[in-house]
């Protein structure tokens, strides 16, 4: 494990007590604390979070816009990640990293994620032990100088801090063509992970044929399941795993809207399927989602295929235009929605009583690792 848990402070105010509030109570006291420690808190919420959580944080955006700003701000004292696990250890990394606490002279931030249950099952399907296994084996079969590694941000600091020490990047679902991009004009090769779609999605675009791009299944017993020629032959080294949400949608239900909506516009995030990808009209980051809809006329139709918070906010906030969930069943991110008002209130008093809870600090080895690959990310993107 890279990161070290500081549970509770001693003295910290127990959870307990902020079951039982109600939504007007938690508000008035989150506000409360945010009155009172100004610009020195800053709350972050990633896209897919509830409404209520997303009014009460001070800056919004995808996985690559919160990456960026806990990179720039220079003013805050403290960070509550309204996100999961992975966005918190990027925040710490980027926020505390030395020539920041430098400049605070010494001072680190602490980053508090309100609900540590609040993970990323993409991010768990690849861990630290697998990638260098997967490493070691592929160095049987190719030559390692010419591999980059890219993670995508969702993933353990473990595996960014892996992509830093071997020449890697790390990637969001708003650059990963840049990314890839970048990787290939260093290396013959990438292996790309967790996210076989994303990896798959993108390297399409780029006219990397499948052929070329085998999956990488961790449990199997030998070289992935592929054979020393599949893996000769591959440009992208896909990794086996995906989001359980966005897996849910279908071929078929693009077939369905586009039967019974005419002129109806797909639009969907890239960790969805290929098969769902090929079919849409616009592929992009929950950034790029939100933008396509704020961009379009009144009355243009919609069916979206990302989290389900997202899309009923986008609904709510453009009565103008027609937006329909791609998939018929409710799909949302379960461990997204773990940040509810009691664990934000619990969170935000006891920051602002000086007994921090939740803190995510990422050990200092990882971190200087994981820090090269994030910048390097960074630069990308400019
Ligand atoms: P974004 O990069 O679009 O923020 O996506 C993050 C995520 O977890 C999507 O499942
Ligand atoms: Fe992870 Fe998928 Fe949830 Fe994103 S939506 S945090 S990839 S489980």
């Amino acid at each position: 494990m890279s990161t070290t848990l500081e549970r509770q402070t001693a003295g910290a105010l127990p959870f307990a007590a902020y079951k039982g509030l109600s939504q007007e109570e938690l508000t008035a006291r989150i506000q409360a604390v945010r009155e009172k420690m100004g610009p020195r808190l800053l709350i972050l919420g990633h896209h897919y979070q509830r409404d209520e959580v997303i009014e009460l944080s001070d800056l919004q955006g995808d996985s690559y816009r919160l990456s960026a700003l806990a990179a720039e701000n220079k003013d805050c004292r403290a960070i509550i990640f309204c996100g999961v696990h992975f966005m918190a250890e990027t925040a710490d990394i980027l926020a505390n990293r030395p020539e920041r606490v430098k400049e605070r002279r010494g001072e680190r931030i602490p980053v508090v994620l309100p609900d540590m249950k609040a993970g990323c099952s993409m991010a768990d399907m690849a861990a630290i032990d697998q990638v260098e296994n997967c490493w070691n084996q592929l160095g049987q079969v190719i030559d390692l100088s010419e591999v980059i590694p890219v993670t995508y941000v969702n993933s353990a600091a473990s595996l960014k801090a892996f992509c830093g020490r071997h020449g890697g990047t790390v990637c969001t679902s708003a650059n990963a063509d840049v990314a890839l991009q970048w990787a290939l004009s260093r290396g013959r090769r990438v292996l790309f992970f967790p996210d076989q779609h994303l990896g798959r999605n993108t390297a399409l675009r780029m006219g990397i044929p499948l052929e070329e791009m085998p999956v990488w299944d961790p449990q199997a017993e030998e070289l992935g399941g592929q054979t020393k020629e599949a893996i000769q032959k591959s440009r992208v080294i896909l990794w086996k795993g995906y989001c359980s949400v966005h897996q849910i949608f279908l071929p078929s239900h693009v077939d369905y809207y586009r039967e019974h909506y005419p002129g109806i516009r797909i639009l969907v995030h890239p960790e969805c399927m290929r098969e769902v990808v090929e079919k849409a009209d616009v592929v992009g980051s929950t950034g790029k989602i939100i933008r396509a809809v704020e961009e379009a006329p009144p009355g243009t139709k919609w069916a979206i295929g990302t989290e389900l918070h997202l899309v009923n906010r986008l609904k709510k906030k453009h009565p103008e235009q027609e937006i329909y969930f791609l998939a018929p069943v409710v799909c949302m991110c379960s461990t997204m929605f773990r940040i509810d008002l009691p664990h934000l209130c619990w969170a935000a008093e006891n920051l602002a009583a000086g007994t921090p809870v939740n803190v995510i600090r990422v050990d200092d080895a990882t971190a200087a690792d994981a820090l090269v690959a994030l910048e390097r990310m960074l630069q990308l993107k400019g």
